[in-house]
C-alpha cells in the first residue's frame, strides 16, 4: 500500500489539479440553468481545464467521448452530455476529471436545475450529508470500513437506495487506483488509511431501488426502477489531522 502514498511534490500537483477542477465545476454550476445544453457545459469545462494547462481526465478513458459526465434524474453516473438539454426541475449530476502534469483528480456534484421537488431536495441533502459524514471520518490510521459505514448510515437512515455495484476509489497517476471504497461497510474493518493517500469518496443513492442498469446509449448508469438519483464526489488527501478536500468547489443552492 505504500506505493499509494504520495510525496509532497506529487500532493502539490494534485492540489493544483484540484483547484483547476474546482474552477471548472464552479463555472459549469453557474451556467447550469433550464435550456442550457450538455454540450455547452462540456465546452465550458474543457476550456477552463485547458486554459490552466491541464487535460480532461475522462476524455478517452475507456473510450469516453467527453470532458464531463452529465447524468440527469434517473441517470446516476457516466451520462453523456451530448444531445441533452437541462430543464426546470432536473437533478443534474456533473462529474469531472482533471489531469495535471500526469496527476488526476475526480469530483462530482448533483445540481438542482431551477425549482425541484421537496423529495428531490431531500435526496440531494442526503447525498451531501453522506459525503460529509464519510469525509469527517477520514484520517491517518482510520479503517476504511469506518468511513464506508458513516456513508452507509446516512443513506440507510434516509431510506434511500444504496447502490452497491459502484464504489469510490484511490486516485493518483491513474483515475482509479487501490483501494476500492464501497459506500457500505463495517466500523474498524478493511485497510487502514495512511497520511499521503489520495482517495475519492462518492456516495451514489436513489430515491427507490438499490439496483442500477446501463441505458441504451451504453454509457449512462440509471436506476433500475427509474427513480431519481444523486451522486456527489470529492478527491481527498488523507492527513494526520483528517481530510484535506482537494476538489473544493463552491456549494450552489438551486
Ligand atoms: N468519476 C467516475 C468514476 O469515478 C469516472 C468517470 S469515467 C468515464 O468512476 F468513463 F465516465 F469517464
Ligand atoms: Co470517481
Amino acid at each position: 500500500m505504500s506505493d499509494y502514498i504520495k510525496t509532497t511534490e506529487q500532493i502539490e500537483l494534485m492540489r493544483q489539479a484540484g483547484k483547476i477542477l474546482a474552477e471548472a465545476m464552479d463555472q459549469v454550476s453557474l451556467i447550469a440553468k433550464p435550456g442550457v445544453t450538455g454540450d455547452e457545459l462540456d465546452r465550458i469545462a474543457e476550456s477552463v481545464i485547458r486554459d490552466h494547462g491541464a487535460e480532461p481526465a475522462f476524455l478517452g478513458y475507456q473510450g469516453y467521448p467527453s470532458t464531463i459526465c452529465l447524468s440527469v434524474n434517473d441517470g446516476l453516473v457516466h451520462g453523456l452530455p451530448v444531445g441533452q438539454t437541462l430543464k426546470e426541475g432536473d437533478l443534474a449530476g456533473i462529474d469531472l476529471g482533471v489531469r495535471f502534469k500526469g496527476w488526476n483528480v475526480d469530483s462530482a456534484n448533483t445540481l438542482a436545475i431551477g425549482k425541484i421537488s421537496v423529495d428531490d431536495h431531500d435526496l440531494l441533502k442526503a447525498a451531501r450529508q453522506a459525503l460529509v459524514s464519510g469525509i469527517a471520518q477520514v484520517k491517518d490510521g482510520v479503517s476504511l470500513g469506518t468511513v464506508q459505514a458513516a456513508i452507509q448510515k446516512v443513506i440507510d437512515d434516509g431510506g434511500y437506495g444504496l447502490v452497491r455495484s459502484l464504489s469510490g476509489h484511490g486516485i493518483g497517476k491513474q483515475l482509479h487506483e487501490y483501494p476500492s471504497i464501497p459506500n457500505f461497510g463495517q466500523i474498524n474493518q478493511g485497510p487502514k488509511l495512511k497520511a499521503g493517500m489520495t482517495i475519492c469518496l462518492e456516495p451514489m443513492l436513489t430515491a427507490g431501488t438499490d439496483k442500477v442498469k446501463t441505458a441504451a446509449d451504453d454509457w449512462t448508469i440509471v436506476s433500475a426502477d427509474g427513480s431519481q438519483t444523486a451522486h456527489i464526489e470529492h478527491t481527498l488527501l488523507v492527513t494526520s489531522q483528517g481530510a484535506e478536500i482537494l476538489t473544493n468547489w463552491q456549494e450552489h443552492e438551486g
